[in-house]
């Protein structure tokens, strides 16, 4: 197994050995897992082009790590355990014995149906054991996973298809979530209406096995693809380089952009960081309650804490189904060790009352997390107290899709926590913060543009089929670093804080969007000449999505309207892109060469209008005054 930090010193060792020889330190964690053949070279890279390559020529298949590996000395230990989303149904467990098999029984499977190393296979499904063991099957045969978040609409999921030209979908028939059994598999008919002409296959799971319309041409049950399979499968030879999965995440500008992952570096870096920051120990319940469509489920759920031999919770559900102690009422009943979220739920939980978490016993857990966007004091302070019962230390994570795994977190136990900050880079990350003018920010108590100039083994290696647009995203902002986006501040000790995006990207309940995405769908409203998207404080989310609409002739009923711009954007992206606030305006804030002026606009929906500053130098100064009067 990968290093396993105990002790401060330790750390500290470990982080000097990473820096002063990162090839050395890397490799000696690579040793730890199953190769098919040694690598030639650790690590050959170059951030201009970019063109990174760790452990060079070596060959792996990451499922005979997550699986095979376990089998002599963990296989009859639960290696998945699913919690339904209602709790009088049953749960369902695999052992790493039968998890092995269920997944060759599906990587055959998907054999069967012609898929091969290279392919790419789309999945559009709940949070159901099929899931994970689907994407499994993929890694085996060397096929490319591309997950989608089952709240994404028809049109974002064919998007997504179209850009990786899928071969197949693989999918449920419904999702039960909540009070709620949502439609799954019509949303990908729906998809493939709108012109996936690479996908031949669509491969259903029954899962509540309500009515779904059968197109006899491309639908499949899974239960009999899968059906007499054989509970072996040769596990493909992969490169390290090779191409383990793709998944889509927003920026700036554009359409998303499919991040690449492959195979060994990912492997590697998963592992350490899972086994690093939440301390895993043999025996433990380790609960992350993400979904696997996005990448903290990829990392978190399934490859990391596989790879370590953990016992791994999944759970179909949401935290306030059948009320809001059912994270509480989950953790007691599984005798949760660690467990892992978003400040999103935490606060909404929090707004709960007290009542909810007090009901259960919550003392098995000995490590919490937070991930995907800041965590406010007022929510850490109730984390700690009310679930960590002050012994429980809380690991703030940093990292985002392009990281793979987490970079900035305290260690538990081992490295101090503060509240709202990530604190300590992890072993192999080399922080800078820089200037806008590409200075590099020294020293301590500063803020800066949040960079690494160095590369970890889990890295962004290209977006999909668009490589020239990973470089310039990522890697052209400063010379010779990657570039995250974020801005940050380093305390008077090292600790980092992580202020926010500092792109046009906002983080809505810790879910990354990307303004001139929300735009382009409301611009889709026939009656809409021209919109702008902010994020704005939002006691629960986070961040709110607020909308500036422009439309093309008066609006009747500005009620209606409304109802209709949030009704496009539902299904152009998805329920999770709804504006929270849409204000019709007569016109946008411009300068002279046309930019819209976000910063009033960020400024008006935050609810602040007292100094917006010198407008004198717009295009339309007079604009702002009636967006000010507008305003909610
Ligand atoms: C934000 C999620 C503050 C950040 C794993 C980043 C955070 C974006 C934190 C990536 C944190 C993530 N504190 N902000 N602990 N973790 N973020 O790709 O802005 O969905 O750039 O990855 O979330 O989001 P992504």
């Amino acid at each position: 197994m990968t290093l396993q930090i105990k002790t401060l010193a330790q750390y500290k060792e470990a982080y000097q050995n990473s820096v002063e020889n990162p090839e050395a330190f890397w490799a000696e964690q690579a040793e730890t897992f199953t190769w098919k053949k040694q690598w030639d070279k650790t690590l050959e890279w170059d951030f201009k082009t970019p063109d990174i390559k760790w452990f060079k020529g070596g060959k792996l298949n990451i499922t005979e790590n997550c699986l095979d590996r376990h089998l002599e000395t963990r296989g009859d230990q639960t290696a998945i355990l699913w919690e339904p989303n209602n709790p009088a149904n049953d749960v369902i467990s695999y052992t790493y014995k039968e998890l092995h098999a269920e997944v060759c029984r599906a990587a055959n499977a998907l054999k069967s149906l012609g898929i091969k190393k290279g392919d790419r296979v789309c999945f559009y499904m709940p949070m159901v054991t099929e899931l994970a063991i689907g994407v499994l099957a993929c890694a085996r045969i060397g096929a490319i996973h591309s997950v989608v978040f089952a709240g994404f609409s028809a049109s974002a999921l064919a998007d997504r298809i179209k850009d990786a030209t899928c071969n197949i979908v693989i999918c449920s028939d419904y999702n039960s979530r909540g009070a709620k059994n949502i439609p799954v598999k019509k949303v990908v008919d729906d998809a493939l209406a709108m012109g996936c002409d690479s996908v031949k296959t669509v491969l259903a799971h029954k899962n509540t096995g309500g009515e779904i319309a059968w197109n006899k041409d491309l639908d499949v049950w899974w239960h009999e693809a899968l059906y007499d399979q054989p509970t072996h499968c040769e596990a493909e030879e992969m490169d390290s380089e090779d191409m383990l999965f793709i998944l889509y995440t927003s920026g700036s500008t554009g359409k998303p952009k499919g991040v690449v992952h492959t195979c060994g570096g990912y492997m590697v870096y998963t592992c350490f960081s899972f086994r690093n920051v939440f301390q895993y120990q043999d025996g433990d319940v380790y609960w992350c309650t993400a979904d696997i469509g996005w990448i903290t489920g990829h990392s978190y759920i399934v490859y990391g804490p596989l790879l370590a031999g953990a016992t791994t919770m999944m759970f179909e559900g949401i935290p306030t189904y059948p009320d809001a102690g059912r994270f509480w009422e989950v953790c007691d009943k599984h005798k949760v060790n660690q467990f892992y979220t978003a400040p999103t739920a935490i606060r909404a939980l929090m707004a709960k009352g007290d009542e909810w978490v007090e009901k259960y016993d919550l003392s098995t857990l000995k490590v919490i997390g937070s991930v995907g966007e800041p965590i406010n004091e007022e929510a850490w302070n109730w984390y700690n107290e009310k679930v960590g019962k002050g012994n429980a230390p809380i690991v703030d994570t940093w990292w985002q899709t392009e990281t793979g795994g987490i970079l900035i977190t305290p260690l538990p136990g081992i490295t101090d926590t503060k509240p709202c900050y990530a604190s300590y880079p992890m072993p192999g990350v080399q922080l800078v913060l820089m200037d806008a003018d590409g200075n590099e920010v020294e020293g301590n108590g500063v803020e800066g543009l949040l960079c690494v100039k160095f590369p970890w083994p889990s890295i962004i290696r290209t977006t999909y089929g668009d490589h020239e647009r990973c470089r310039q995203v990522y890697f052209s902002s400063f010379e010779n670093m990657y570039f995250t986006g974020d801005g940050a501040r380093r305390d008077g000790d090292g600790r980092y804080r992580i202020i926010g995006r500092v792109d046009d990207v906002i983080n809505v309940s810790g879910h990354r969007m990307g303004t001139a995405e929300v735009e382009n769908a409301i611009n889709e409203h026939p009656n809409v000449v021209e919109s702008a998207v902010v994020g704005f404080p939002h006691e629960i989310k986070g961040q709110g999505i607020y909308a500036y609409v422009i439309p093309n002739q008066s609006v009747a009923d500005e009620q209606a309207f409304i109802k209709e711009i949030r009704k496009v954007v539902a299904k152009v992206i998805g329920p999770i892109a709804k504006p929270d606030e849409v204000q019709v305006v007569p016109g946008l804030p411009k300068t002279r060469s046309g930019k819209i002026m976000r910063r009033i606009l960020r400024k008006v929906a935050s609810g602040d209008v007292s100094n917006l500053g010198d407008v004198s130098t717009l295009l339309n100064p007079e604009i702002v005054e009636a967006i000010k009067e507008g305003a909610k």
